[in-house]
């Protein structure tokens, strides 16, 4: 018999409800609304407050469509997974009052899941044989983090970043270039048309890889956004370079060469000295394709790299649904009292023991 269970992800700035179909067959995504809050590029970034009100305005008709894409009724929905952090706090308080108000009228239940590891998940919707253990790269606006999956819910932190988030360095040199924001996938597109090596950016702490210590699998970005500053205003709180269009390109390119080589690098790494032969690539900057072929690339032959598509690394209910159907199955279930928690940790998450050098 079929099961279905209706996600609802309201974290940042996309509404959005996907209905998964279960069944011994396997798992379907039946149905997927996703409604991107435009307002926010007006102002370079996400304002919490109208995140929020935006999410109340279309939750409701956002549900209604993934049902009917689904071509079922809400008395069908078996179970109700929703987002309940990390994010913003009022933001994800609409979707977890929404869903707790169907779980509630319908007596059906709810699962409470955390945001990352949907992240985890969205592949899974797309290749059914991405399975544990693999090395897991979360790469999105708030988070960057390197990850042993032995096994679903059993999360080791190789490493994370110490300041910036990768997707935000990419939209804070995107706001140094004047493209607009998210900044991630106008940067790709430019440096496209880049020139390689007329610049070249600092790998913020590649050669730790070479030395056991805390930090062989740590990432920085502010660093890298800083030197990217440096050309734009080579003198701090002074008049801008005159850069030419073929000059910003060229920027963009130097910039994402730099920051994919140390997500490659330390991500590889990890694979090889686990001796695992999967990997995947999770969060909004894994649309990023240049980041997926270097990494591709570099495991050729040893560890095939799972990314969904673009549509299921952003934000997006359907990898919420598919982390909670896991739980769900499981028997686990929320309470009533559940409340959004914008630090919500990933459950299950310790820190690894720091990896020896590559076994092969
Ligand atoms: O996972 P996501 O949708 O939201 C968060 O949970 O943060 O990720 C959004 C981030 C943004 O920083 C955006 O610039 C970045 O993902 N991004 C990209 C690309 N597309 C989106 N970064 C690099 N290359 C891309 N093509
Ligand atoms: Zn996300």
């Amino acid at each position: 018999m079929a099961e279905w269970i209706l996600g609802i992800e309201t974290s940042c700035d996309e509404t959005s409800a996907a209905v998964l179909r279960r069944s011994e067959a396997g798992t379907e995504l039946a149905g997927l609304s996703i409604l991107s809050q435009d307002v926010h590029r007006i102002f370079g970034g996400v304002v919490p407050e109208l995140a929020s009100r935006a999410h109340v305005q279309a939750l409701g008709s956002v549900v209604e469509r993934a049902l009917a894409d689904a071509g079922i009724g809400l008395r069908q929905v078996d179970g109700i997974a929703v987002t309940a952090g990390p994010g913003l706090v009022g933001a994800l308080l609409v979707g977890v009052m929404h869903a707790k108000t169907l779980a509630y009228s319908l007596d059906r239940p709810l699962l409470g899941v955390n945001h990352l590891e949907g992240h985890l998940f969205a592949p899974t919707l797309e290749d059914p044989e991405l399975a544990p253990p693999f090395v897991g790269l979360l790469v999105s606006g708030g988070h960057t983090m390197l990850l042993d999956v032995p096994a679903w819910g059993d999360y080791r932190l190789l490493g994370q970043t110490l300041d910036d988030a990768a997707g935000e360095a990419f939209d804070k040199v995107a706001k140094l270039l004047g493209l607009g924001y998210p900044g991630g996938a106008p940067i790709e597109r430019l440096a496209r048309q880049g020139r390689p090596n007329r610049f070249r950016f600092p790998r913020p702490m590649l050669h730790e890889l070479d030395c056991d210590g805390p930090n062989r699998y740590a990432f920085s970005f502010s660093g890298l956004k800083t030197a990217v500053l440096r050309v734009v205003r080579p003198v701090p709180g002074g008049e801008p370079a005159a850069l030419t269009d073929a000059d910003r390109a060229d920027i963009a390119l130097a910039f994402q060469d730099a920051a994919n080589d140390v997500l490659t690098a330390k991500t590889a790494h990890a694979v090889e000295a686990l001796g695992y032969s999967a990997a995947m690539v999770g969060g909004g900057v894994a649309c990023n394709r240049a980041l997926v072929a270097r990494l591709r690339e570099r495991l050729a032959g040893r560890a095939r790299v799972s990314v969904a598509s673009s549509r299921l690394n952003t934000d997006n209910a359907a990898m919420i649904a598919a982390a909670g159907a896991w739980r769900l199955s499981r028997g686990e279930r929320s309470g009533w009292d559940l409340e959004p928690r914008d630090d919500l940790p990933l459950p299950g998450l310790v820190a690894a023991s720091s990896l020896s050098g590559p076994t092969k």
